[in-house]
């Protein structure tokens, strides 16, 4: 049996509440105390952005500040390491690691997704590009670096079609490093691409550049379509895959995205639930939201939504103003719990969803 799940889902007994007018609402108590949550703690590291689970549904797997992939094996041994993306990575330099300054010698795994069936493990390092890594980990391969010429400069996020193998992932900007992200969105860059790897021709495709801050990717079940997290414009965008016919679409001009939705927060990473449903992360900008009467999901501290196909928000995690949840980079619904990553904090937190 998996581990965590027995340590996390398993091993609650507090009271869950969910709202079943509008939508479930997950909420915390009055005292800023989530509820049927705990925290896993990492190894002396931060920033676990991304969370996996391999194709025997073992893990979680996590990329953190010190450019590894760590994996959890249950306690103990608890967290172990599972892969690197640099090739010329010292151990005594970069292990532990939480300075930024590091990361471009050290790697910073963001996007972390295995192909269920293949069992491999791609990644995207935010400093060297698109990599794959087998089922038993160790030195990852470098698959692409850079599309039509331009190298690649913070590459983010990815999903993969299981049935055509197609790696789907953003580069954010051309321009900022991930450590100058800040940067990056204060000039309001718009240089970030949404790219498509074919590990059978081993071709990188540009389907979309001029985004500003593109950060999550995910297919939507049948693979018609896919979302990305436009962060600077605070929008989710739709890239349909094949046109009204089923033909698969080959021009880069057909790929022009409609707006999925809108948000009052900075979307980060989006992961798809076996539903086939949405959650996206809203990373940060505590503060910045404005009540509107006709939002039925308002409230004060939405930290993920749960968007169904349509774009309608069918749940909402609220963080309720707690240091927990401050900074949540993504929400990976998986078995009974949810699993929510951060590219700051030294855990990962998770919510049983089941009473
Ligand atoms: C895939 O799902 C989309 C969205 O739900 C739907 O519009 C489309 O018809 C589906 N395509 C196939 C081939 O089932
Ligand atoms: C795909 O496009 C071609 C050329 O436009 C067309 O002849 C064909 O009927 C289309 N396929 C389907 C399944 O509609």
């Amino acid at each position: 049996m998996n581990m965590m799940k027995k340590l996390s889902c398993s091993s609650f007994s507090l009271f869950f509440i969910m709202f079943l007018t509008f939508l479930n609402i997950i909420l915390c108590d009055d005292h800023g105390q989530l509820q049927n949550y705990e925290q896993v703690m990492l190894p002396a590291v931060i920033g676990p952005e991304s969370i996996a689970f391999d194709c025997h549904g073992k893990g979680p797997y996590v990329g953190v500040s010190d450019g590894r992939i760590l994996k959890w094996q249950g306690s103990p041994p608890g967290w172990t390491q599972f892969a690197i993306t640099s090739s010329n990575r010292q151990r005594k330099l970069c292990d532990g690691s939480t300075d930024s300054r590091m990361e471009p010698i050290c790697g910073r795994p963001l996007g972390l997704k295995f192909n269920k069936k293949t069992c491999q493990l791609y990644i995207a390092d935010a400093y060297f590009g698109l990599l794959v890594v087998g089922p038993n980990g160790g030195q990852a391969l470098k698959l692409v670096a850079s599309a039509e010429g331009v190298p690649f400069r913070f590459t983010n996020a990815l999903d993969i079609d299981t049935n055509t193998g197609h790696v789907y992932f953003t580069d954010t900007s051309i321009v900022f490093q991930r450590r100058d992200y800040l940067l990056a969105l204060m000039r309001g860059d718009k240089t970030g691409r949404l790219l498509k790897y074919d590990p059978h021709s081993k071709k990188v495709t540009v389907m979309y550049k001029g985004l500003a801050f593109p950060n999550g990717v995910a297919l939507s079940k049948n693979n018609s379509f896919i979302l990305v997290a436009e962060s600077n414009t605070m929008q989710i965008l739709r890239f349909w895959l094949h046109d009204h016919n089923q033909n698969i679409t080959t021009t880069t001009t057909s790929y022009a995205p409609e707006v999925f939705a809108t948000l009052e927060r900075f979307p980060d990473n989006i992961k798809r639930n076996h539903k086939g449903e949405f959650w996206v992360a809203l990373n940060s900008a505590r503060g910045m939201i404005k009540k509107a009467d006709s939002d039925p999901w308002f409230t004060e501290d939405p930290v993920g939504l749960k968007f169904d196909e349509m774009g309608k928000v069918v749940m909402l995690l609220d963080g309720k103003g707690g240091e927990a949840l401050e900074s949540v980079s993504e929400v990976e619904e998986h078995g009974e719990c949810l699993y929510m990553g951060s590219s700051i904090k030294p855990y990962v937190g998770i919510i049983n969803l089941k009473t």
